[in-house]
């Protein structure tokens, strides 16, 4: 493909679609027309791109005939709905929900770590769980060199992570708590505001949560790794935006803090900001709007063989979403 595309956006009102659309044009993708999709509610609302003001169309079936390529990031029962009928179209899909990346027929990419896999879709592509991508950007250069056998991890997860409405939840919530009035919930199911809550996604039957276990199912997917295990805690914090993650991780061959930072050092799309004696380490506050996303705090484990400890932080709206999006749209064009 070398011509200009016409792409859509679906869910392009919410926190992921306002980002995407961000993204295609401070990344200059190469596009004709660009359509805006999200749910009735939106329908004649104007979005910005490229300094012209686009109208959001309704998203129904009929709306896919002669769009190249679609970024779906509108939940995921309506990319079930939706992004066959789309591939159908002749339309190739870059989804942001969970409701493809395990079906063998669907390949879930990290363009830094297996963007070979994009050539094997079948009009649709799956984008993976944003504090796994966050993850993977440290963990799989590692992986690389030293072969991981099992990490240990929590994580510090934004409440952007949970879309447009948890944003608003918290800062409603921090003015409901300095005004000392009665506090209001209508996203999590405590107050997330000077909280945090060991709890993100839905509860499973073997205790962990499903975003906990998608470390472990879409890690070893995407680092093609069957063996992989991950234990996580995931945490939701009153932080606005970027995932941060602890990492406690064990490999098959011995890796010393000096052989890491090197390795991390030439990793792509990744920073190592990890300078202890002048308290330097990466935090979500300034990860926030970043591409890149950093990793610091790395020690050797002092309670796994061969182990490492680290600490990542990413923009999980970018490097978990709509930047890794458009790296696969790129793909696409390549
Ligand atoms: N937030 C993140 O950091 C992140 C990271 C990775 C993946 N994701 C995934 O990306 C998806 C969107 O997340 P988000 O955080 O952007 O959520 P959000 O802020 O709540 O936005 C949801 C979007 O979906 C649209 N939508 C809802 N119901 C619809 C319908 N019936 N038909 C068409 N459009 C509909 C909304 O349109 P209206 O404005 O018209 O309601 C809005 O544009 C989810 O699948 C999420 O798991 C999110």
């Amino acid at each position: 493909m070398n011509r200009k595309l016409h792409v859509a956006v679906a869910g392009a009102t919410g926190a992921v679609g306002i980002e995407m659309i961000k993204t295609l044009e401070k990344r200059h993708f190469p596009i004709s027309n660009l359509t805006l999709l999200a749910s009735a509610r939106s329908t004649g609302k104007k979005l910005k791109y490229n300094g012209s003001e686009i109208p959001v169309k309704e998203l129904t079936k009929s709306v896919f005939a002669g769009i190249d390529i679609a970024l779906f990031s509108a939940g995921s029962s309506i990319s079930k709905q939706f992004a066959p009928i789309a591939a159908q179209e002749g339309c190739v899909v870059i989804d942001n929900s969970s409701a493809f990346r395990m079906d063998e027929k669907v390949p879930l990419v990290i363009p830094e770590i297996n963007a070979m896999d994009v050539k094997k879709h079948n009009g649709i592509i799956a984008n993976p769980n944003c504090t796994t991508a966050v993850t993977l950007m440290a963990l799989y250069p590692l992986h690389q060199a030293f072969h991981v056998k099992r990490i240990f991890a929590a994580s510090y997860q934004a409440v952007s992570g949970t879309g447009a409405k948890a944003i608003e939840e918290l800062s409603r919530q921090i003015r409901e708590s300095l005004n000392g009035g009665h506090i209001t919930k209508e996203v999590y199911p405590h107050q997330i505001a000077f909280n945090v809550l060991p709890h993100v996604d839905s509860f499973l039957d073997n205790g962990y949560t499903k975003e906990e276990m998608k470390m472990q199912n879409e890690g070893r997917k995407i680092m093609h790794h069957p063996t992989f295990r991950a234990s996580v805690t995931c945490v939701r914090v009153p932080v606005y935006r970027a995932h941060s993650v602890a990492v406690n991780a064990e490999f098959e061959r011995p890796v010393t803090v000096a052989s890491a930072r090197e390795v991390l050092l030439k990793a792509p799309g990744l920073q190592v900001i990890d300078d202890p004696a002048k308290n330097e380490y990466p935090q979500p506050l300034y990860q926030a709007e970043q591409y890149d996303c950093a990793v610091g705090r790395i020690r050797q484990d002092c309670a796994l063989e061969n182990g490492l400890a680290f600490w990542v932080s990413g923009d999980q709206l970018l490097k978990g979403a709509a930047l890794n999006a458009v790296q696969i749209a790129e793909e696409l064009v390549k």
